[in-house]
């Protein structure tokens, strides 16, 4: 009987013992063939051989049990193992994101401008007419209001047309010295090869008292941070109109394509138009109160730098989600 303990304790699955089981407990088992034998066996031993019998019975099935916990717990502890996700795990063959060339090129700007010690600013896209507008010197049917193709809501609401919004509710909310950019995504009824309706801007401002802040501080910032963002370029101030400075100019480099040579992309001329800026116009600064001081201002499009630095042709492609465009950013 001994042996059948051992074969037990033997036992390597679940499988294994129920055989085991079987194999004494069954119909066929050892321990009916022996309680059968009792009947034949003389009166004065019967009892002993029977008691002897029913002890091994109840150690078997005692031992029986044992085993089975102790085999469950075993197979549980293997599926656990088996199962386990080990999150530490490096996977090469993962497929990995990248930073989207917009807001890379968004973090760039912002990086240049922090080291220049100018705050970061944020504002409202939905937006009212005095702040996109008129306190910007665009009075309401100003002909220069047909320059930005605006998304109209009703009670004089709009989706900011430009970020320059954001230099109003600055200016609103601090006392002059400022000095800020104001990173965000803009709207305009546009859509072509150089034009989605949603795009970024970073406006930048800076104030001081008057006198303190000339042309030159502007122009010296201006050519630092186009070397900064596109290497070894020249760069060059044009004349222009913008309501809310004065006098405006717009800032090229010179092509980065062709260097100045005179290719498509430059429409021959050798220059990229980047940037506008200029003095803030005293208009603006009569709107939000300020007196006695002097200021610059600029604006510039996010995804037309981007397109630059990484000689992307179609605007459109940089919000299709195309992972054809975006792997080559990892
Ligand atoms: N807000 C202008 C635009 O969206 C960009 C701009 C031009 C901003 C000149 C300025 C500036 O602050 O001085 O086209």
């Amino acid at each position: 009987m001994e042996e059948w303990i051992e074969k037990i304790k033997n036992a390597v699955s679940l499988e294994e013992l129920d055989k085991i089981r079987v194999a004494i407990f069954g119909k066929k088992g050892i321990l009916a063939s022996e309680f059968a034998k009792l009947k034949n066996l003389p009166n004065d031993i019967k009892p002993k051989v029977a008691k002897e019998l029913n002890e091994f019975k109840e150690k078997i099935n005692r031992v029986l049990n044992e085993k089975k916990a102790a085999l469950e717990k075993e197979e549980i502890e293997k599926a656990l193992k088996a199962e386990k996700i080990d999150l530490s795990l490096y996977s090469p063959a993962g497929i990995k994101g990248a930073i989207h060339p917009v807001r890379d090129t968004m973090d760039r700007i912002i990086e240049y401008f922090i080291h220049m010690n100018f705050s970061i600013q944020t504002g409202p896209l939905v937006e009212d007419d005095f702040h996109n507008f008129e306190a910007l010197n665009l009075p309401k049917h100003h002909p220069a209001r047909d320059m930005q193709d605006t998304f109209y809501f009703k009670d004089d609401m709009l989706l900011r047309t430009h970020t320059s919004p954001v230099q109003i509710r600055t200016m609103q909310n601090t006392k002059p010295p400022i000095r800020m950019i104001s990173p965000g995504a803009v709207f305009r009824r546009d859509f072509d090869l150089t034009h989605t309706p949603m795009f970024h801007q970073v406006e930048g401002l800076l104030v001081d008292e008057k006198g303190a802040v000339s042309f030159a501080n502007l122009k010296f910032l201006l050519q630092d941070f186009l070397t900064y963002m596109f290497g070894d370029v020249e760069v060059r101030f044009r004349p222009s109109f913008f309501p809310f400075t004065e006098p405006s100019a717009e800032v090229d480099i010179s092509c980065i394509f062709c260097e100045g040579e005179g290719c498509r992309v430059c429409s021959q001329t050798g220059w990229l138009e980047v940037l506008g800026c200029g003095m803030v116009d005293p208009n603006v600064f009569k709107a939000v109160g300020y007196d006695n001081v002097s200021g610059y201002a600029f604006g510039l499009g996010v995804e037309r730098f981007a397109m630059l630095i990484h000689k992307i042709p179609d605007l459109r492609s940089l919000f299709e989600g195309d992972l054809r465009l975006l792997e080559q950013f990892r």
